[in-house]
């Protein structure tokens, strides 16, 4: 497990390094974070920490703004005001951006986006481009993520011809590949059967123990929502603790 997130080549970049502001002691701080569609408030002040090394799951109903919310913390989206960092960042006024994404967080979305053309393999190995690391390298690295999420006797299955939850799978093992510190999942284990459920859990887990990784997960999956730390929910464009006050 250790050599899932060694150095993958170079890892500092002077230029996200100076974005990096030393005294903010969460993986992820959000502070009144508002978000508008038009004439809809999605976020409507959202706050909350995540401690580094934690598992939060996010909970909602259906259109409360979730996938909108990973969206700004992957700086894919911009907030209408409010604060967000990530590992220090701050990725509302950040420029490096594409570095920012590759080298810090590990995303996995609803709808999974791999490429139909390329192989499961080639897939992952994508995401260790510019990490330094050589084609061999990259390849065997892809082939040990994929072995981690079960998917060992698949590398070389294109997308088309796998199922939804093998599809899913290496989405997380891609999401992996470049030793984020942070997680960020969109219901990872919502297609996955019992097994395939089990062992995106237990590697988050181990990221988690043994690397001190910091996973955000918005799910409606009572086998993932077991095991997270904490339960948020987000509602009516505000965040609370579930059972919470
Ligand atoms: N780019 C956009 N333009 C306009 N409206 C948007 C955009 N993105 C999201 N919305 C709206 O914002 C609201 C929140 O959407 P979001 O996808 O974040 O919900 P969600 O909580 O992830 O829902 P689900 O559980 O169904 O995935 C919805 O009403 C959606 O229509
Ligand atoms: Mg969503």
């Amino acid at each position: 497990m250790s050599d899932l997130l060694e150095p993958a080549g170079q890892r500092t970049d002077r230029r996200l390094e100076r974005q990096r502001s030393a005294d903010d002691p969460n993986a992820i701080t959000v502070r009144d974070v508002t978000r508008r569609f038009g004439d809809t408030v999605v976020l409507d002040g959202v706050s909350f920490d995540v401690a580094p090394g934690s598992f939060t799951a996010v909970t909602g109903p259906s259109g409360s703004g979730k996938t909108t919310l990973l969206h700004l913390l992957a700086a894919l989206d911009h907030p209408d005001s409010g604060t967000i960092r990530v590992n220090g960042i701050d990725v509302v006024h950040l420029h490096q951006l594409t570095r920012y994404r590759r080298r810090e967080i590990g995303l996995v979305f609803q709808l999974h986006n791999l490429v139909p053309r390329l192989t499961a393999e080639q897939n992952v190995a994508m995401a260790l481009f510019d990490t330094g690391l050589g084609a061999r390298q990259r390849k065997a690295r892809a082939v040990d993520l994929l072995e981690q999420v079960g998917l060992a006797n698949r590398v070389g299955a294109k997308p088309p011809t796998m199922s939804g939850g093998e599809r899913q799978r290496v989405a997380v093992a891609r999401a992996l590949a470049n030793g984020p510190r942070v997680i960020l999942a969109d219901e990872p284990t919502g297609s996955l059967d019992d097994d395939s459920a089990g062992s995106v859990l237990d590697l988050f887990e181990a990221l988690r123990a043994d690397e001190g990784v910091t996973v955000l997960a918005v799910s409606h999956d009572p086998r993932l929502n077991a095991r997270a730390d904490r339960l948020l929910r987000l509602a009516d464009g505000r965040i609370a603790p579930v059972g919470g006050s």
